[in-house]
């Protein structure tokens, strides 16, 4: 059931002050949508306040191939990244955030409780409706960084592009508490990750190479960082399309655990300061919008870069954008570079006041990977392969 618009922003503004939860998947993507400044930075707050609380949660329990796979990426304003998929015979449709943190899959369910309010506003999947539906029922009870879900397990068909996977488990998400989803822009989330950590089953890119629908687990991602255009860029289940990045410039990253797509983060450069990391580790994740790191090294690179800081956040005059220092991230002695432009957020705070905001978070991370976030894929073409354990970075064309 998908109520008109207005009613679910009215909705969203009534419930804004009463947030206390928000996922990292929309991290702040929700802010930057609505754009207002105090809520903006109030939920910056609170998203570090749980991020500090629920952060270890998550990680507890060529041919033409490359065209049958490919699904087009929707973009809400380089803030939400998903694709459609159907559910069920007759389809449902709907449409779940790809999120290489994580790796289970769910949608809202029909059944779902009364006070879960993201669920009046989002497409909700009935499975008496599903002549492919097969019960399973086990309890479903998990936590992003900042959101929970709450269900059970069911099995039916699932589409995934031309892909339809036979018998998929999935999360139908009955309770949603806090209001981490009910802004959402899409339904439910895509989980893309390696399957001990998922709590919904085997994840969607590993079914698809048990149906032998692809011969490995591979996946690419394009994310289109032009936050006008809605075309968000695209996935390609088991290829990658080498006419969107310059094959030359292909490195191979070795993952140093297949829990999440983990490698090891040698250091960073700014300019010609070098900083060395020791045993720090990263992790690639399209479901943050952002890049978090450790909080000295961030806030030693808010004042290299000259970045006024507040409790919210970094921020530079955006004039000076185009001033600002590279920053390379140093992987297996490769050099992965952002320009001032591509670690910028920019944020109107007031009607003709933009921020300029650093789209870099400094947080108490302890032995919690670095996240390398949207803003950071987004300006590499990415290759997710599970089979060889590695992943590779290349330049977009
Ligand atoms: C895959 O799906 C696309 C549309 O999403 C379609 O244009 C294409 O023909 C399909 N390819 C195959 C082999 O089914
Ligand atoms: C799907 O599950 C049903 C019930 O367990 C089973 O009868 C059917 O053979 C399965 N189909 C496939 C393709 O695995
Ligand atoms: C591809 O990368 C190589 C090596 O960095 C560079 O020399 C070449 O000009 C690039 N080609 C394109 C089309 O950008």
């Amino acid at each position: 059931m998908r109520f008109p618009t207005l009613f679910a922003s009215l909705l969203l503004v009534l419930c804004f002050n009463q947030i206390y939860s928000i996922n990292r998947v929309t991290l702040l993507k929700r802010k930057i949508g609505l754009r207002p400044s105090g809520e903006f930075l109030n939920n910056i707050r609170q998203w570090k306040h749980y991020f500090n609380q629920f952060k270890t949660l998550k990680q507890l329990p060529e041919s033409n191939l490359q065209d049958i796979g490919r699904v087009t990426v929707k973009n809400y304003l380089n803030l939400n990244y998903y694709i459609p998929i159907t559910i069920g015979n007759p389809p449902q449709n709907f449409e779940v955030a790809i999120d290489t943190g994580s790796s289970s899959l769910w949608i809202p369910s029909k059944h779902c409780s009364f006070f879960n309010f993201a669920c009046w506003v989002h497409h909700t999947y009935n499975h008496d409706k599903s002549s492919t539906y097969i019960p399973v029922g086990d309890a479903i009870d998990f936590r992003y960084v900042t959101g929970h879900v709450k269900g059970y397990i069911s099995k039916d068909q699932v589409t995934v592009g031309n892909f339809t996977l036979i018998n998929q488990t999935f999360g139908e998400a009955i309770e949603e508490p806090g209001f981490t989803f009910v802004s959402a822009e899409y339904d439910g989330i895509l989980g893309l990750a390696f399957p001990i950590l998922s709590d919904t089953g085997i994840p969607v890119h590993y079914k698809m190479v048990f149906q032998s629908l692809v011969p490995e687990v591979l996946f690419s991602v394009y994310l289109n960082r032009d936050e006008k255009d809605t075309f968000g860029g695209e996935i390609i289940f088991g290829g990658y399309d080498e006419n969107k990045f310059n094959v030359s410039t292909l490195k191979y990253i070795e993952l140093s655990a297949k829990t999440f797509w983990q490698f090891k983060l040698d250091g960073l450069q700014v300019g010609d300061l070098e900083i060395e990391l020791d045993q720090r580790q990263a992790i690639a994740d399209t479901g943050s919008t952002v890049i978090v790191g450790d909080k000295e090294i961030v806030e030693n690179f808010f004042r290299i870069i000259g970045a006024t800081q507040d409790e919210d956040g970094a921020y530079v005059d955006c004039d000076k954008v185009n001033q600002l220092p590279p920053l390379d991230f140093i992987i297996g002695n490769q050099k992965f570079r952002l320009e001032g432009k591509d670690y910028i957020i920019k944020v109107k705070v007031y009607i003709f006041w933009t921020r300029c905001y650093i789209g870099i978070f400094g947080m108490d991370l302890g032995l919690e990977p670095w996240i390398l976030g949207d803003g950071f894929l987004g300006k590499f073409y990415t290759i997710f392969d599970g089979t060889n354990s590695r992943v590779g970075f290349a330049e977009l064309l």
